[in-house]
């Protein structure tokens, strides 16, 4: 018999997938065979089973250890779950993803008007080691601006001295590149509110248009915007020492 005691009961796990509730699927157990197990004859809603030996209308189950997606954020939408702050980046998930216990959340936030790549996941633990500044895990942002890139912007936004209103701790160093015509990358490894936007501000050059083009070591390649990819869980994109 494939069981053992790690595994979760196949109704927690069914159910925290988002495709019902336990009660759903204990019918769907034991009323109709929506729900089978490779090797199980008599299943029953409070076994313990690889996750993988299931189910669920003939399909395996929906990333059942865990969820990791690249979106490619439009202009717009929000990062939150409050209807009233407009319409959402989470309306672009599976419905059913919607539905997952732990929830999906995104990994850090992008504003309504920035575009572009920005991570979601159900890994809770995930989210503090991508977004906490001590892990130094890289962002990179290209930036329109309201005036081109100058050696003394450079400068300062590397000191790690720029102290922006409101905060009482100086950013950490970022390096900002001239793309030409009052295009820049930045690239930083926090994720304060309006950070780059912030920064930008602060040395003379405000920000127009704002995208995400890199999350440690991920780029958008070319997914189209509005879309998602889900992609395997990352082992080292932590790295304590990176110098950005
Ligand atoms: N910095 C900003 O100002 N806005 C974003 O959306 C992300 C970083």
């Amino acid at each position: 018999m494939p069981s053992a005691k790690r595994h979760p009961r196949v109704d927690q796990l069914i159910s925290a997938l988002g495709y019902g509730s336990r009660r759903d699927v204990d019918i769907w157990i034991n009323k109709s065979d929506r729900i089978q197990a490779k090797g199980v004859d008599k299943l029953r809603s409070d076994m313990r089973l690889d996750p993988k030996l299931l189910s669920f209308d003939g399909e395996p189950l929906d990333h059942p250890e865990g969820l990791l997606v690249v979106m490619n954020k439009p202009l717009g939408r929000v990062c939150s779950h409050d209807p009233r702050e407009g319409p959402s980046v989470y309306e672009l998930l599976e419905p059913r993803w919607n539905l997952r216990s732990p929830t999906v959340e995104s990994i850090g936030r992008l504003d309504k008007d920035t575009s572009g790549l920005l991570l979601l996941t159900d890994r809770h633990d995930l989210i503090h080691r991508l977004t906490s500044p001590k892990n130094h895990v890289p962002k990179v942002y290209e930036a329109t601006l309201q005036a081109s890139v100058t050696q003394k912007m450079i400068d300062i936004l590397a000191s790690g001295t720029l102290l922006i209103h409101g905060e009482t701790k100086p950013c950490l160093p970022a390096k900002l590149e001239s793309l030409g015509d009052k295009k820049a990358r930045i690239t930083l490894s926090e994720g304060r509110y309006h950070q780059v936007r912030r920064m930008l501000g602060a040395v003379g050059a405000p920000v127009f248009k704002l995208h995400r083009s890199q999350f440690g070591p991920l780029t958008l390649d070319a997914l189209p915007e509005g879309e998602l990819r889900s992609i395997p869980f990352p082992e080292n994109w932590v790295t304590p020492e990176a110098e950005i």
